[in-house]
């Protein structure tokens, strides 16, 4: 039956989801019905992701549970210390955690993906360990040693510490939480169809999430974070901003951290990145970075309004872990921390009615041709 391409499949639903919302027009997320800035003020990401996988929030007592669940399973095996240790320095994260990633799932059996106990001990599994394997490789590749987790720290306070082997001030935990929550889901991006991709063929779901960081890994989508920030410091200062601006229109050059698929208004969750730097700055000094940063939105407004193309979430998410002293590379890692629980909330619901992926192409090549002898050609 013939239908009409859409390049990158826009506007083409790929899958049926409560997960969450988007409503680019007037700029609202909600999760499982929530409105994002209800989140950010009053969760935290672990109670986000409970959230997002179960589809309610849960009671005190779920809570504790899966608190208790996910800081027992951070641990990585020596042997997934060994792996990371072996990876190139120079390699980045995102390599680095989608080979833990393939690599956890070989130390976990029972990949029977119709066994909804096991499943809940896979997601358990994968957003308390992918943490683990962004900071081991973060140590390891410079030299230093791996830091385990620590129990009595929170899931955010303990990223930070693993990173840095200092237990951060509160202020950072509680920024450092709220970003996690605004990276933990977006409908269907491109990362999150490729982990659906790859879970209809019923593979487990350490290769979903695998699948998912490779796809989050590329400048158009997970990777446009760290551009931001090197854009940011290629610019310098607010007064090199509008020259800046200016060349890119006139090159007809994307600037990094702007525009959106489904979003024609500002990002919401660019706005709370934006009041999120006011609060941590308020208390450890502004960052230069924020400035220019602020001076290039209001200089692409002038030249992009027509288009609505508004600062999309990396565009202040950069500016939050630089201000923290997190590698550049790093930043992209982070989202896919904080993406795992919407990933696999998806992988839950797709379970429940679960239909291969098999798309149709435009065949525009050509028909019976000769085979030509190579000597000849
Ligand atoms: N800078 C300048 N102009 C832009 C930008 C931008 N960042 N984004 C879109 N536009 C313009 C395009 O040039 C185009 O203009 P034209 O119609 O005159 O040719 C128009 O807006 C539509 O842009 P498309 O690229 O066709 O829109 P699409 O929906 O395919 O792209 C995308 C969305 C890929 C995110 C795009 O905006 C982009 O490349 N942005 C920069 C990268 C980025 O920040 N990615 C992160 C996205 S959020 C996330 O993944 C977490």
């Amino acid at each position: 039956m013939p239908h009409d391409f859409m390049p990158g499949l826009a506007g083409v639903p790929a899958a049926r989801s409560a997960v969450s919302d988007v409503d680019g027009q007037a700029g609202v997320l909600e999760y499982r019905g929530i409105r994002i800035e209800a989140l950010c003020e009053h969760s935290s990401f672990l109670e986000t992701a409970w959230l997002l996988l179960f589809g309610r929030l849960p009671t005190q007592e779920q809570l504790t549970q899966f608190t208790k669940d996910v800081t027992c399973h951070r641990r990585i095996k020596y042997r997934i210390v060994d792996l990371i240790k072996c990876l190139p320095e120079h390699g980045h994260p995102m390599d680095a955690l989608q080979a833990g990633v393939a690599a956890l799932g070989m130390f976990y059996p029972g990949r029977n993906v119709t066994d909804v106990e096991n499943n809940y001990w896979s997601a358990v599994r994968l957003i308390a360990k992918l943490p683990t394997i962004v900071a081991a490789y973060a140590r390891l590749r410079k030299g230093d040693d791996y830091i385990p987790p620590r129990d009595e720290l929170n899931f955010s306070e303990n990223f930070l510490y693993m990173l840095t082997e200092t237990v951060p001030p509160k202020i950072w935990v509680e920024t450092f939480d709220v970003c996690l929550i605004l990276h933990a889901e977006h409908t269907m991006n491109a990362s999150t169809f490729t982990g659906l991709v790859t879970a209809s063929t019923l593979a487990d779901p350490y290769t979903v999430v695998a699948s998912s960081i490779g796809a989050l890994k590329g400048p158009l989508h997970g990777g446009a974070n760290e551009e931001v920030v090197e854009m940011l410091r290629e610019i310098g200062t607010p007064g090199r901003v509008r020259g800046y601006v200016e060349q890119k229109v006139q090159a007809k050059e994307k600037i990094m951290g702007f525009g959106h698929r489904v979003y024609k208004v500002k990002d919401p969750r660019a706005t709370i990145l934006q009041e999120v730097c006011g609060r941590l700055f308020k208390e450890t000094g502004t960052s230069p970075l924020y400035d220019v940063a602020v001076e290039v939105e209001r200089a692409a407004a002038e030249h992009f309004e027509a288009k609505k193309v508004y600062p999309n979430v990396d565009f202040y998410s950069g500016i939050v872990y630089d201000k923290m002293g997190i590698e550049l590379e790093f930043f992209t890692p982070i989202f896919a921390m904080a993406r795992a629980a919407g990933w696999l909330a998806h992988w839950f619901e797709q379970l429940k009615e679960n239909k291969l992926y098999r798309p149709e192409q435009i065949y525009d090549g050509e028909h019976n041709r000769p085979y030509v002898p190579i000597g000849e050609r």
